[in-house]
């Protein structure tokens, strides 16, 4: 588990744990936390570190390896793009290396909805042509490639291409904790909170209904339990030949920034303050995925709306201390 201390990482570990598996986290600790993991052992360290990485295969021997690691701010990817492509298309070569070397049986990769760029259709599905606009995109979108190479060394591979992760686990022990938080809910949260000014919503003047960008909303437990159903759909492929599929994980449901802020604002019995900026570089105005793919390959279907989301979120960040 590359990135097991972080957000979703440590959801997919506890799932993982849940079903009867021990999860070594990898992670460097530069955006995650230690508190997050525990269900499994830590290894804190670089997937770009190619010793630590072969000392970790070594110790743990791993069948399954599920990467997360990686850098996730799309604004900050426009301005260093260089560090973007380092940290998550270079350095998973080493980690994807040590994967092939060490005949791992299932490899299942964090891409993003962002790969697709502009939609030419209403409903993103993943035969959609890939053009990011950003270079966090691309650098997910170089990793889905380097996959899709290792198959011809036998790699059997899922890019799980997440729509908006958001919400937290019901058991209150781990939530969404980025520093610095750049993703709508937990801003919407903190302002209506009274634990920042105001919300800066990311332009008025999309082509889209009321102006602000339109997304996909999915609960990170749900997104955990696709995790293990793609880990499970890649063990059971049989044969010896490698294989790279791609999966969408979203609802299929897109929310305007202004529908989520007045959600947010009803259910924290308080209006989100908000102010409206400039467009924000490498946005796209609409992202909604189409998961019939991951219906009927995975028989995985979210069953996390956007109203529980925003609670399980509103009770994780009442409990974290400011
Ligand atoms: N949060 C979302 O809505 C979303 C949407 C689409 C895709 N993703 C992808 O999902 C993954 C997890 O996202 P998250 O929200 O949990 O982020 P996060 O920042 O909470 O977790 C990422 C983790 O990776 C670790 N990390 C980064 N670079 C590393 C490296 N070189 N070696 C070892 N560890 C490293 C960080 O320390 C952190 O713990 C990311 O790859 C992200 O691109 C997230």
């Amino acid at each position: 588990m590359t990135g097991g201390a972080g957000y979703i990482g440590s959801h997919v570990c506890k799932a993982l744990a849940e079903a009867g598996a021990q999860p070594v986290c990898l992670d460097t600790l530069e955006k995650g936390h230690e508190w997050a993991v525990r269900w499994g052992p830590l290894e804190i360290g670089d997937i770009g570190d190619g010793r630590f990485v072969e000392e970790v295969f070594l110790r743990h021997r791993p069948k399954v390896v599920i990467h997360l690691a990686g850098y996730i701010e799309v604004g900050e990817s426009v301005t260093q793009p260089e560090k973007y492509m380092q940290n998550n298309a270079g350095k998973s070569r080493v980690l994807i290396g040590a994967a092939v070397r060490h005949g791992v049986q299932a490899f299942v990769f964090s891409s993003t909805c962002a790969v697709y760029g502009l939609p030419q259709t209403e409903q993103l599905a993943e035969t959609h042509r890939l053009a990011p606009i950003n270079p966090y995109a691309s650098s997910k979108a170089n990793v889905e490639r380097a996959l899709e190479a290792a198959a011809w060394q036998g790699l059997r591979s899922a890019s799980l291409r997440y729509f908006n992760a958001s919400g937290a686990d019901a058991g209150g022990l781990i939530g969404e904790a980025h520093e610095p938080e750049t993703h709508l809910i937990p801003l919407a949260i903190d302002a209506a909170l009274g634990r920042r000014p105001s919300l800066v919503v990311h332009g008025s003047d999309y082509p889209t209904a009321d102006g602000s960008c339109v997304r996909d909303y999915v609960h990170v437990t749900d997104l955990a339990d696709a995790h293990l159903r793609a880990v499970g759909w890649l063990l059971a492929l049989g044969g010896r030949s490698g294989r790279h599929e791609v999966f969408n994980l979203g609802s299929g449901t897109g929310y305007s920034v202004r529908e989520v802020v007045d959600c947010v604002g009803r259910l924290t019995g308080r209006p989100v303050p908000h102010v409206f900026g400039a467009r924000r570089p490498g946005d796209s105005p609409r992202l909604v995925g189409s998961i019939d793919k991951a219906r009927s390959a995975l028989g995985w279907t979210p069953a996390r709306g956007l109203e529980t989301q925003i609670e399980d979120a509103l009770r994780w960040r009442r409990a974290m201390a400011v």
